[in-house]
């Protein structure tokens, strides 16, 4: 019999994510900047990435994700009770993008709000949800990463242009006073590193005007290398301390999912906890870096591909601008086969973000990407399947 007292916990019930059909390749790229195949996979381990079409926006990705976590979950959008969005790429400064999703996914009762911490924020709002699930506020919260990054980058700058990727992930937080769920969580915020991942331009301190856009600060600007060293000095202690509040080990975890930056900091995760590499989730050879998307949908393929079981202990971590990082220790409860069902059962093509009356958005596809989003619709190639995932669910979701 459940004991009424049991202090609630917060279990993950529902996953998902959505990535747009068209491939950007490294051999793509070396016709637009000075780069190369081997120079990229070399330095990163990206091969390709995704890019949105022009109907497709931050909101409507994340509308797709949301739907299939909720279906995984086995709930109605109605049973959601808080939106939390975590991006970088809104589609618009104001409203936020989680009320665009809400209405998009038809939900009429859900508190709904974005979160802003960069390639951090899908785990800063796992936290939150943790928050809102284990004090009673909220029975279900629904978390989101979605990113539409290729409408923000510099396409003359290849230090930049060739790491980022659009995509969306979600999951379904719910309350149970079952044992398991999330287990600890560390966050951390280090303003020293404000200035090395931003976009300068934009916002109140330095509002667009035709000036910014000429010198292309509506871009995103980055210092790599001080990012990397962030990266490797911070990603395996802040994934060990969200361990140790777990009361685990780091041998304990059977999978970490970090966050899709670049295949050397993952390795270097690795070393600093000291275990091999196939503890690691990798897909960052598929879709580049999708900031806060990225966990999620790591997370997504991870689970729909057999690589997380009931009972295993996982481990979300991810660092980004600000800087910032934050990692969650689960023990994962659900039956990771729900997954390929909920995905099945929305297609993107179903979905609608509504747009005002009487206004006309730009031309939304970056010039340097345009020839590109001409070319005839591609052949996903078949190792982009998720392993276990019906050709016939793949094909549809892509239709
Ligand atoms: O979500 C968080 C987002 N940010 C990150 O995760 C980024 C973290 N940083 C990194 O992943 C790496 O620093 C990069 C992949 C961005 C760069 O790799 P790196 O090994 O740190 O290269 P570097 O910046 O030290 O550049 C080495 C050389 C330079 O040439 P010189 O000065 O040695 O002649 C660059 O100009 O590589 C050159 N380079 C390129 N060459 C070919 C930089 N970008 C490219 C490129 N293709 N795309």
């Amino acid at each position: 019999m459940t004991n009424q007292s049991a202090p609630l916990r917060a279990h993950v019930t529902g996953w998902g994510r959505y990535v747009p059909e068209q491939i950007l390749t490294n051999a793509d790229l070396e016709k637009m900047v000075d780069t190369n195949d081997e120079w990229i996979v070399s330095r990163t381990g990206i091969r390709e990435r995704r890019v949105a079409a022009a109907h497709e926006t931050t909101a409507s990705m994340a509308s797709v994700a949301a739907l299939r976590a909720i279906r995984t979950a086995g709930l109605d959008p109605d049973d959601i009770d808080l939106i939390l969005l975590a991006t970088l790429t809104p589609d618009y400064w104001m409203p936020s993008t989680a009320a665009l999703v809400k209405e998009a996914i038809g939900n009429q009762r859900a508190a709904a709000m974005d979160v802003a911490a960069a390639c951090s924020g899908f785990v800063y709002a796992f936290s939150t949800a943790q928050a809102y699930v284990t004090s009673g506020l909220a029975k279900h919260v629904l978390v989101i990463g979605a990113e539409l990054l290729t409408r923000f980058l510099d396409y003359t700058d290849r230090s930049t242009c060739i790491l980022f990727g659009d995509g969306a992930g979600a999951v379904v937080v719910s309350a149970s006073e079952e044992p398991g769920g999330s287990l600890g969580i560390e966050l951390t915020t280090e303003p020293q590193g404000a200035y090395m991942i931003w976009l300068p331009a934009g916002g109140a301190k330095s509002p667009p005007s035709r000036e910014t856009v000429a010198r292309g600060e509506h871009y995103i600007r980055m210092e790599g290398r001080e990012t990397y060293r962030f990266a490797t000095r911070t990603l395996a202690s802040t994934a060990l301390e969200s361990v140790r509040k777990a009361g685990l080990e780091a041998s304990d975890v059977s999978l970490f999912i970090p966050h899709q930056a670049n295949i050397r900091i993952i390795e270097a995760v690795a070393k600093g906890l000291d275990l091999p590499m196939d503890r690691m989730f990798v897909n960052l050879d598929r879709y580049g870096n999708t900031s806060a998307a990225s966990v999620p949908i790591a997370l997504a393929e991870a689970v729909n591909s057999g690589r997380v079981a009931i009972g295993d202990n996982i481990c979300i971590v991810a660092f980004g601008a600000g800087f910032t990082s934050g990692a969650a220790t689960i023990e994962w409860t659900a039956d990771p086969a729900r997954g390929i069902a909920g995905d099945a059962a929305v297609r993107a093509s179903d979905i609608h973000v509504r747009l005002p009356l009487d206004w006309d958005s730009v031309d939304p596809i970056p010039p340097a990407l345009a020839e590109l989003m001409a070319r005839d619709p591609l052949n996903v190639p078949l190792d982009d399947v998720v392993p276990g995932e019906p050709e016939s669910a793949h094909r549809e979701v892509h239709a």
